[in-house]
């Protein structure tokens, strides 16, 4: 069996479903910050520092945590969209950390992005025909214009969109129908997997659910799998097959999106989840106020990256980095209290 295969548990902020379609291990992302004349890189964001997940086919991992906290950075890296500066994707068995060229490029055909903010990925001056089915020329997957044709319009149809929108311009759309061209644009190759970076966070609450259903309904329909990155708990609870917590570029808490809102174990997901609204007014959860700003990742603290704001500190904190356990199947923490 090769390390993909591996069902292994000892890796921080790593559950081992039956079967992955995505592993990523120790994944670190320094961005080196140049400054003076000379250009010199005299210090490192620390942007991703050790991440560990799997994905298993039809399953959405939520990946949550504050602004800054290495989220996109980890999605991005998966996608060699940036280069990971150490650590290991495998994706169907293949590393797509190893490879390169054309292997890479079709491998990487198996895996799409949906992006934030859906007027800035999509280019305002070709229409959206074009947007939705440029990878289709890319890849060479019709085979003539009338196919390119049905094959556009089948997709915009798939996310609720129609034939008449394919002369129109991305500026012609509600933030809600340019979010599903993004979506069409990603499912026009047929992955197997889509990191949705905080793909409904630029949207009106109103709108924000039936994109959420949409993703939903595509999942089922075609066995899709996400990661479902997010920076509040709320928005991935329903989505989730399980959640994946992130502070300062390190996963602190990894479970089944079930046993996180039910009994969270780690200080900082108790502070995220103290913060989201609970639709019952009877019951009531204690808000955790956290002091301080989220520390800068040019300079992380020591030990374990929460000690400068968790309540629950203690001196040894400050020292050693926490290794995560698992407290019960599939829950993993890291955390000194445990
Ligand atoms: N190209 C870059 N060069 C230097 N630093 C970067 C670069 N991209 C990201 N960073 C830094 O890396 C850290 C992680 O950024 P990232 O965008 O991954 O966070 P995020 O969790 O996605 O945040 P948000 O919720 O705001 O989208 C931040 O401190 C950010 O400023
Ligand atoms: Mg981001």
């Amino acid at each position: 069996m090769n390390a993909a295969g591996s069902a292994a548990s000892d890796d921080a902020g790593d559950v081992a479903p039956t079967k992955e379609l995505l592993r990523v291990k120790d994944l670190v992302k320094y961005f080196p910050i140049k400054r003076g004349l000379l250009s010199r890189a005299v210090e490192r964001v620390h942007a991703v520092d050790g991440v560990s997940f799997t994905i298993g086919p039809g399953e959405t991992l939520g990946l949550v945590g504050e602004s800054g906290c290495g989220k996109s950075t980890t999605g991005r890296c998966i996608l060699r969209l940036i280069e990971p500066t150490s650590g290991e994707v495998w994706f169907a068995g293949k590393s797509v950390t190893a490879l390169s060229g054309r292997e890479l490029r079709a491998l990487c055909r198996d895996m799409q992005i949906i992006f934030q903010d859906p007027y800035a990925s999509l280019n305002p001056r070709l229409p959206v025909g074009a947007i939705v089915g440029e990878a289709l020329i890319i890849h060479n997957l019709t085979k003539s214009g009338r196919e390119f044709e049905e094959r556009v319009v089948e997709l915009l149809e798939t996310v609720g969109l129609n034939a008449d929108h394919m002369r129109r311009y991305p500026h012609e759309f509600s933030g809600g129908q340019r979010q599903r061209i993004g979506i069409a644009r990603a499912l026009a190759v047929s992955p197997k997997l889509i990191v949705c970076d905080e793909p409904v966070s630029a949207l009106d609450v109103s709108i924000q659910a039936q994109v959420i259903n949409l993703l939903e309904d595509l999942q089922q329909q075609f066995g899709l799998s996400y990661l479902f990155i997010a920076h509040d708990l709320s928005v991935v609870e329903h989505i989730s097959t399980r959640v994946a917590v992130m502070y300062l570029g390190r996963i602190v808490e990894t479970a089944a999106a079930e046993d996180l809102y039910n009994a969270p174990l780690h200080p900082y997901t108790q502070a995220l989840l103290s913060a989201v609204p609970i639709p019952d007014p009877a019951a009531k959860r204690g808000r955790i106020m956290l002091q301080g700003d989220v520390p800068n990742p040019i300079h992380p603290p020591s030990g374990c990256h929460f000690h400068t704001r968790c309540p629950k500190a203690m001196a040894h904190c400050a020292v050693k980095t926490p290794i995560a356990k698992e407290m019960a199947p599939g829950h993993v923490v890291a955390c000194h209290l445990y």
